[in-house]
């Protein structure tokens, strides 16, 4: 049986439109907010561009002990605390990190330097008994969101834990059309949080919803 994902601030748009594809591919999935009442209209609206899927809403310390998998999307200034929060209900588990560490000048969009080398090596450091992955960074929010289009491109996948970047491979290629790249060791994904800030400054210039495909593989 696919296991069941806790989406940590899937109320937002990246965690919405993951917990979206990753139901339709056959997860269990909870949203979770800070507020159990938001993740339930969470929940409620994805259901609603594609009803029957098996999503649910909970307060994010309940998404974290009921899930076996739980999935951080909130923005990098919340992720030290959040993932401090749901430690206790971690432990064992695969925890995987969208976190982009970014920041917005005048509309552009630019990395932030994270001391422990990327988001991901953050979260690894906050929960030492976790499985921790890195993925799905360089996915639209708003494709994501519409469930009938297919997302052609690569998901990188850091982690330093085989299993778990070999489940997260899996939970990637879940979603048609999209390959997982094994980039090994949570040291890459540095490379992988700061190109973000390089599409969505194309995006702007493009007006467009880029991605990244790697070849030569
Ligand atoms: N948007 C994209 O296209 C995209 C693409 C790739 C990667 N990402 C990454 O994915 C993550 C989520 O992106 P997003 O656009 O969905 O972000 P977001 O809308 O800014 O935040 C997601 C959710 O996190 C919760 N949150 C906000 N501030 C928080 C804080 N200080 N502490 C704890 N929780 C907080 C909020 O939920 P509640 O208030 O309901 O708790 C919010 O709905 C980010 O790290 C981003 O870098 C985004």
């Amino acid at each position: 049986m696919a296991p069941t994902i806790a989406v940590i601030g899937g109320s937002g748009p990246e965690g919405r439109g993951l917990a979206l594809r990753f139901a339709m591919a056959g997860y269990s999935i909870i949203i979770g907010s800070r507020d159990a009442g938001r993740a339930t209209k969470a929940a409620q609206g994805l259901l609603e561009i594609k009803a029957g899927l098996p999503i649910t809403g909970a307060a994010n310390e309940d998404a974290a002990q009921q899930a076996d998998w739980t999935l951080l999307s909130v923005p990098y200034d919340g992720l030290e605390a959040t993932t401090t929060a749901l430690a206790p209900y971690l432990a064992g588990k695969i925890v995987t990190s969208v976190v982009a560490p970014l920041a917005f000048e005048g509309g552009v969009a630019r990395a932030v330097v994270v001391p422990q080398g990327s988001a991901a090596e953050l979260v690894a450091g906050l929960l030492p008994e976790s499985r921790i992955s890195s993925a799905f960074h360089n996915l639209s929010a708003r494709d994501l969101l519409k469930p009938d289009m297919v997302l052609d491109g690569d998901v990188v996948v850091c982690g330093n834990d085989d299993d778990a970047r070999a489940q997260t491979i899996e939970l990637a290629e879940s979603i048609k059309s999209l390959r997982g790249v094994d980039a090994g060791d949570l040291t890459n994904s540095r490379y992988v949080e700061d190109l973000t800030a390089l599409l969505l400054n194309v995006n702007k210039r493009y007006k467009a919803h880029s991605t990244i495909k790697l070849v030569g593989l």
